[in-house]
């Protein structure tokens, strides 16, 4: 470089740092949960290693090189505290103890060191909106109408037509205390009073106390619902919506982020980790409130794309639609543009949701091109990835005949809500297939032996039929396989500025066949094309001018895009 570039390069640079203060230059500006995706453990369904059925925290020690292979900085563990399991968990007993059935605390903290010594670190689950009806808070505030603890839960005399978000009423009698408590969620999961400063210091310890014992991060659970409105302290009104969703009645009301500044001021501020909110229904304009400089969380899990198939907060699987692609990719669009100052985690399955090849990509699309296809979006959008346990395998939807063989406890109440709306059983049960959250619970698949090496015992729900053609095993041996591809991609992605911190622009937006964007950073830029047709599909003109094909999940190169194709080019 000669001395004159040299001198107008620092010149841009000292300009552009002053006008865009928030524009980074160079990955080693970023933190270490922005550098590398993060992996996300389901622990029932991961490893048995005691025969019982049922992951444990043990198999998820043994299996952390797999794991580091995939390139991650950290595991997202759902919840592993004591409970009742009516919710598989997010029904907590005890905030500070490790279920009995996951292992010991002893296993947690070997879990721990075991992790920090490959250098990946463990985030849990907060669960702070609710309790299980087993927790010793909730057992003693419904034992009399003025106990110490009488108002730690929500106490009316009188219900309304609230609709939980599970199904059935919002509302739950209770004998002993002649009142109905509130519960978004399960019957058996109440609703904390957050009004209740004690309520609010008893979770923060127990959030403390995890830190204490070193873990990296938190994912704080159904956060949007803690507040709830000024309309229902006073009154407790009926909803008018035709819907009566209790979600459409309390979710993310004012007030909501004084509650959520002091979680931060409790107990975030001053750790090196990362907290990552579930918020549905936060819209991609409000984002700036909830993350960021000014902000709570480092980022947080709104709905907008993978909710893009119903018309309101309300998921109501009967209901759903067909995707559009043209507002898939808004969806994405627009967070990526509400967060281009801040953050964002990438994602398109976790433990709720349908696997992302069965919901995203038309029936009769490739499986295996199909998985990498989106493996390429999650890698490539500004954020940090975040994969779920079997995604990087190419894990596709299960399918069990009657509702009876449904553990998920949201799969029967949708279900019944269906039939109840007049379908049969037959159409109910399409929808029980499509949406169930035991799409994603399956065990995960290992090898190719009896219950592919997930436990030795009866799983807790049938392994997925597929398993012998898709497991770790076999996949490690492909060159071609789904895994390799996410291994690849991981090194693209973690050594790569542009793709950490790059500009997003997408091209095309209208489109309803093609997916293109471009992500850019200091003249150096790369697009993402995905065809989302089982179709060839011809290409915008000149597209490709300049342009060097670096991965795609075809080997080769046309001047078209067959079906499912999707790259990544370098210009
Ligand atoms: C969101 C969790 O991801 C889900 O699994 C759970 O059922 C609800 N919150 C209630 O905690």
């Amino acid at each position: 470089m000669n001395r004159r570039t040299f001198i107008k390069g620092a010149i841009a640079l000292t300009a552009a740092t002053y006008f865009y203060p928030n524009i980074v230059f160079g990955a080693e500006n970023f933190k270490w949960w922005q550098k590398k995706p993060v992996y996300q453990i389901y622990p029932k369904s991961f490893l048995d290693t005691t025969g019982k059925g049922t992951g444990d925290l043990r198999g998820i020690t043994q299996k952390l090189d797999y794991i580091k292979s995939l390139g991650v900085s950290a595991i997202w563990l759902t919840p592993i505290y004591v409970s009742p399991m009516v919710d598989n968990g997010y029904d907590i007993a005890d905030y500070t103890a490790i279920d009995p059935r996951f292992g010991t605390m002893e296993d947690f903290d070997e879990l721990i060191a075991e992790a920090k010594a490959r250098d990946i670190k463990i985030v849990m689950d907060l669960v702070f909106n609710h309790t299980s009806d087993k927790h010793a808070w909730f057992l003693e505030s419904k034992s009399s109408r003025n106990n110490p603890k009488a108002d730690w839960y929500i106490w009316r005399d009188e219900k309304t037509n609230w609709r939980g978000i599970f199904g059935g009423s919002a509302w739950q009698w209770c004998e002993e205390r002649q009142q109905y408590y509130l519960h978004t969620f399960a019957t058996q999961q109440p609703d904390l009073n957050w009004e209740n400063p004690d309520v609010r210091r008893a979770l923060y310890d127990a959030a403390n106390f995890w830190l204490d014992k070193g873990v990296g991060g938190f994912r704080v659970d159904a956060i949007v619902y803690i507040k709830k409105p000024k309309t229902f302290v006073d009154g407790t009104p009926d909803a008018l919506d035709g819907t009566c969703a209790v979600h459409n009645m309390i979710a993310n009301t004012d007030g909501i982020l004084d509650f959520l500044h002091e979680l931060k001021r409790e107990v975030f501020d001053g750790h090196d980790i990362f907290t990552v909110g579930e918020a549905n229904s936060v819209k991609p304009e409000e984002l700036k409130y909830w993350v960021g400089k000014d902000g709570v969380f480092n980022m947080l899990f709104e709905f907008s794309h993978v909710n893009v198939m119903f018309n309101n907060g309300d998921e109501v699987w009967h209901r759903s639609k067909p995707i559009k692609l043209s507002e898939l990719k808004k969806a994405l669009s627009d967070s990526q543009a509400a967060t281009k100052d801040s953050w964002y985690p990438i994602y398109f399955e976790n433990h709720d949701k349908p696997r992302s090849v069965n919901n995203f990509f038309p029936h009769g699309s490739d499986k295996i091109l199909a998985a990498k296809a989106l493996a390429i979006i999650l890698f490539t959008l500004r954020g940090t990835p975040f994969i779920y346990q079997g995604e990087e395998l190419g894990f596709t939807n299960t399918q069990f005949d009657s509702i009876d063989d449904y553990d998920d406890i949201s799969s029967h109440g949708a279900y019944n809500l269906a039939r109840s709306d007049g379908l049969s059983d037959k159409e109910a049960m399409r929808f029980v297939q499509k949406f169930s959250r035991d799409n994603a619970r399956t065990p995960m698949q290992w090898n190719s032996d009896k219950n592919s090496g997930f436990t030795t015992g009866k799983a807790w729900l049938p392994v997925h039929k597929d398993f012998a053609a898709c497991n770790v095993e076999v996949e490690e041996h492909d060159a071609n396989s789904v895994l390799n591809f996410y291994r690849k991609l991981s090194t693209l992605r973690n050594s790569s500025d542009v793709l950490i911190g790059g500009d997003y622009a997408e091209l095309y937006p209208k489109n309803e066949e093609l997916y293109i964007f471009t992500r850019s950073l200091g003249g150096k830029k790369f697009m993402t094309i995905v065809n989302f047709t089982t179709h060839k599909v011809n290409l915008p003109d000149k597209i490709f001018d300049g342009a060097k094909k670096i991965l795609g999940n075809y080997a080769d190169e046309k001047n078209y895009l067959r079906a499912t194709e999707a790259a990544i080019y370098e210009f």
